[in-house]
C-alpha cells in the first residue's frame, strides 16, 4: 500500500463555532492537525483578548482526551477596536492575529470594517506590535459581480494596505483567483496566502452545472477553471508564501439546503486527505509537507511541529452527514469516495 508520512500539519484558517457544532467538528480537526488558526466570527464576534481566552477554553474542552491540539486564537477587527487591545493581543501568547472582514462580505461579517482607510491607525498599531493581519479579500459593493469581488479588492484595497504598511505581515485568506495569486507572488515574504481544498478541487461548474449544489457554496465563491489551475500551481510550487487553510466552515445542513443557503463548506472531516488528492493529481505529493506543515508555521514565527502523520492510499466513503438528529452537518464530498486515508 502506498503511504505518505509527513510532519504533523496545521490548519491556518478554521471555523469551529461553539456548543454542539463545536463538539461535533473538533475531533475531526484535532485528529489531523496539531494547531489551527481559529476564526473569530462568532455571534457576537470575538473582539477582545478576554473573550478569545474564554473561547479557547471552550475549544479545549471539545478536544478528545487522547488528542493533542492547540487552538491559535484571533480577534475580529471592528471600528471599535482600540490600539490598546492590539497591544494586549501582541502580549498574549494564545492570540496570534486580527481578522479583517469587510462589513457584509461573508457569514457573520456585519460587525466588520466598512471603511478600510478609517481603520489604518489600527493597522499601524498591528504593524508596530508585529501582529499579523488576516484579510477576507472581497469588496462588498453590491454592484460588483460576485465573481469579481476578490480581484477588485486586490486592486482597490489590498495593494494600498501592503504599500502603506511596509512591515505589516498580511495573510490574504482563501485566495481564489489568478490575480490574488499573482499579487501574493509579486510581494515580499511578509505577505502570505491560505488556499482551501474546495478552491483547489472545484471550478464553478461544481456549484451550478447539472443542478445547484449548496454544499459547494462558500465565500469567496469558487471560480473558473483557469483560476483553479493557478491555485493548484501556487499550492504545489513549494513557494513558502502559500500554506494550508481549510476555511472549514460548518453550517447545519438545513441552513445550507434552503431558499437562501448560507456560505461555507465543511471539510475538516477529511481536510488533509482532500489536499493529498489534489497534490497527487498534480504529481506533487513531495510538496504537500511544505504546504501543510512548514510554510504557515514559518510565516507565523511559530516552531514547526515535531510529530508525524501517516496518509495511506485506501479508498473510503465519506458519510452523508456528521452529527446527530439535532446537529447534522453535510461534509464536502458527502457520499463520495476519497482515495487517501489517515492511518489509524
Ligand atoms: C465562513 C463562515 O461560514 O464562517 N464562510 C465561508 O463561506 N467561507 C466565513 C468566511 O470565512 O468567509
Ligand atoms: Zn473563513
Amino acid at each position: 500500500m502506498k503511504k505518505l508520512t509527513i510532519t504533523r500539519p496545521d490548519d491556518w484558517h478554521l471555523h469551529v463555532r461553539t456548543g454542539a457544532i463545536l463538539k461535533t467538528v473538533m475531533p475531526h480537526t484535532a485528529r489531523r492537525f496539531a494547531r489551527a488558526i481559529i476564526m473569530p466570527n462568532l455571534k457576537p464576534p470575538v473582539t477582545t483578548v478576554v473573550q478569545a481566552l474564554a473561547y479557547r477554553e471552550e475549544i479545549l474542552q471539545a478536544v478528545p482526551a487522547d488528542l493533542d491540539f492547540t487552538p491559535l486564537m484571533t480577534l475580529y477587527l471592528t471600528g471599535a477596536t482600540t490600539a490598546d487591545e492590539i497591544r494586549k493581543a501582541a502580549e498574549c501568547e494564545h492570540v496570534q492575529a486580527f481578522k479583517l472582514y469587510p462589513a457584509g462580505a461573508t457569514t457573520h461579517s456585519d460587525a466588520g470594517i466598512s471603511d478600510i482607510k478609517a481603520a489604518y491607525p489600527l493597522l499601524e498599531a498591528m504593524e508596530k506590535h508585529d501582529v499579523p493581519l488576516l484579510i477576507h479579500g472581497e469588496v462588498t459593493d453590491e454592484a460588483c459581480d460576485i465573481f469579481d469581488r476578490e480581484r477588485v479588492f486586490v486592486d482597490t484595497a489590498l495593494a494600498d494596505i501592503v504599500k502603506n504598511f511596509p512591515e505589516l505581515r498580511v495573510v490574504v485568506e482563501h485566495v481564489t483567483t489568478t490575480e490574488a495569486v499573482q499579487f501574493v507572488q509579486s510581494t515580499g515574504a511578509r505577505i502570505g496566502a491560505t488556499i482551501t481544498p474546495q478552491h483547489l478541487m472545484f471550478n464553478r461548474n461544481a456549484l451550478l452545472a447539472g443542478g445547484i449544489r449548496p454544499h459547494h457554496y462558500c465565500l469567496p465563491i469558487i471560480k473558473r477553471e483557469h483560476h483553479r489551475q493557478a491555485l493548484v500551481a501556487a499550492a504545489t510550487s513549494g513557494n513558502p508564501k502559500f500554506f494550508l487553510g481549510t476555511d472549514s466552515a460548518p453550517h447545519l445542513t438545513s441552513l445550507k439546503e434552503a431558499a437562501c443557503g448560507c456560505a461555507g463548506c465543511y471539510s475538516a472531516h477529511a481536510a488533509l486527505e482532500l489536499y493529498a488528492e489534489v497534490f497527487e493529481w498534480a504529481d506533487a505529493l513531495d510538496k504537500l509537507e511544505g504546504f501543510a506543515s512548514f510554510h504557515g508555521a514559518d510565516f507565523y514565527h511559530l516552531p514547526r511541529n515535531s510529530g508525524t502523520i501517516i496518509l495511506e492510499k485506501t479508498t473510503w466513503k465519506v458519510p452523508a452527514a456528521y452529527g446527530d438528529d439535532s446537529v447534522s452537518i453535510t461534509p464536502l464530498k458527502a457520499d463520495e469516495e476519497l482515495t487517501w486515508q489517515i492511518a489509524q
